[in-house]
């Protein structure tokens, strides 16, 4: 076969690797599908590696790697959002189309590298930014095209979900199971991303955008981590028919007050009914449940992170792209108005529709509230909360489990959040409240 496609591979860790493993393993699938030999030419290296072929040459000069004549696409697989924003705009600037696996840098910057690529006529490609090998972003983009999408809710870190299941399933300490995260390649290089649900964020704003129609807003997105997890909500949680999932929420609110229209963008821990498909999905597994008209609910899941996910998802965007580079006509070639918009609608049709403020969100409630054992204290949270209007969904209270003072549980049904801040701020004045109050979303997936 002529024509062959040749790519540069900018970085060497877990997926840059996994990337060169995939096309020796797969070199003959690939060809039988795209028609074209697919090469790689040159690699991004800080430092000359001896188990790379040596026909692939190694540089440690990025910019100069994304302007060359012997490179078709780049593939930028460094991470981080400054030297990775530099490179991509260099090969953007030369022409080239370009593969990225990095969702900090496109949740952050991605209007302006997507508007700088259109005005360039090239693509960037970034299926491997979210949900690791899961195909979300194709799905999203193209086979739910004709449907409009309510809201989406999904488990899109890895490191966080293998976390959550490693601690409920066997009750290991959360450090513990981090390292070996670490060691396995899920985590991001400051793991505090994984487990403050920046990660988590930075997908959520993207697939935010394709769901809607907006542009990105990382900044807008309400975000919570899994630190503050214990293993006795946990337990509750499981014993209210419950279980608690990470989840990132993108979830559009028609309203007919205007003010409150507008668009939910928020990562929280969550509990989601036990039996929810999205409840028993484990480890390190990522899915993304998308409820849209007319199609109603579909559930995406699979490996969220690892070399071998990222790899498949980067692989599939050279795909899609050589068949762009493979058009006969040059003109049709790099048309980018031929193809899918990054961000899923047509750049001049995208939305103002405003995200909404925290206080401004609607969830249902768990609340762990600590008392002292004596008559009323139920009565007066109960009354607390009816006066705010919140609904008790269900009740649990435990024998006193240190003198004197109890453990009250309690349901909500979904709530503004300034209804809730307003009534927990009462419950925590009360004489005979003795902690601060737990509070964890819930949400019924309906
Ligand atoms: N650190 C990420 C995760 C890698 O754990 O999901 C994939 O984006």
């Amino acid at each position: 076969m002529s024509n062959s496609i040749k790519l540069a591979i900018l970085g060497l860790g877990t997926v840059g690797t996994g990337v060169i493993n995939l096309i020796n393993d797969n070199l003959n699938e690939l060809k039988r599908r795209s028609g074209r030999d697919i090469i790689i030419t040159e690699v991004g290296t800080r430092r000359q590696r001896d188990d790379i072929d040596t026909n692939i040459m190694q540089n440690s000069d990025l910019m100069a790697i994304a302007a060359s004549d012997n490179v078709d696409i780049v593939i930028e697989v460094i991470g981080g959002t400054t030297l990775a924003k530099d490179v991509i705009m260099q090969a953007i600037k030369n022409g080239k189309h370009v593969v990225t696996a990095n969702k900090a840098l496109l949740a952050e910057h991605g209007n302006e590298i997507f508007a700088f690529a259109e005005e360039n006529n090239v693509h960037v490609a970034y299926e491997a930014a979210v949900a690791g090998g899961i195909p979300i972003i194709k799905v999203m983009r193209e086979a739910l095209a004709a449907n409009k999408i309510d809201w989406l809710a999904g488990i899109i870190n890895g490191t966080g979900n293998f976390i959550m299941t490693e601690m409920r399933d066997k009750g290991r300490p959360f450090a513990d199971v981090l390292s070996e995260a670490q060691e396995l390649g899920y985590a991001e290089a400051d793991p505090t991303f994984d487990v403050e649900g920046i990660d988590a964020a930075h997908k959520l704003a993207l697939l935010a955008s394709i769901a809607f129609g907006i542009p990105l807003q990382f900044d807008k997105v309400y975000c919570e981590g899994i630190t503050g997890i214990t293993l006795q909500d946990v337990n509750y949680a499981e014993e209210l028919g419950y279980r608690i999932k990470h989840l990132g929420f993108a979830v559009r609110r028609d309203s007919e007050n205007d003010s409150d229209a507008g668009v939910e963008l928020r990562v929280h821990p969550t509990l989601i009914p036990q039996d929810a498909l999205l409840a028993n999905v484990n480890g390190v597994k990522n899915a993304v449940l998308v409820n849209s008209h007319p199609l109603g609910q579909t559930l995406y899941c699979g490996d969220g992170a690892g070399a071998g996910a990222t790899a498949s998802a980067v692989m599939a965007d050279v795909m899609d792209l050589v068949r762009v580079l493979g058009s006969k006509d040059r003109d049709d070639q790099s048309n980018t108005g031929h193809h899918v918009p990054h961000l899923a609608f047509i750049p001049d049709q995208l939305s103002d529709t405003p995200i909404l403020r925290a206080d401004q969100m609607v969830t249902g409630y768990y609340l762990r509230v600590h008392a002292y054992d004596s008559p009323g204290v139920l009565a007066d949270i109960t009354r607390i909360l009816s006066d705010a209007g919140i609904n008790i969904d269900a009740i649990l209270q435990k024998p006193a489990h240190k003198v004197g003072q109890v453990p009250v549980i309690i349901l909500t049904l979904p709530v503004v959040e300034s209804q809730m801040n307003l009534a927990i701020e009462k419950i925590e004045k009360l004489e005979t409240i003795t902690d601060k109050v737990v509070r964890i979303r819930l949400d019924e997936l309906a």
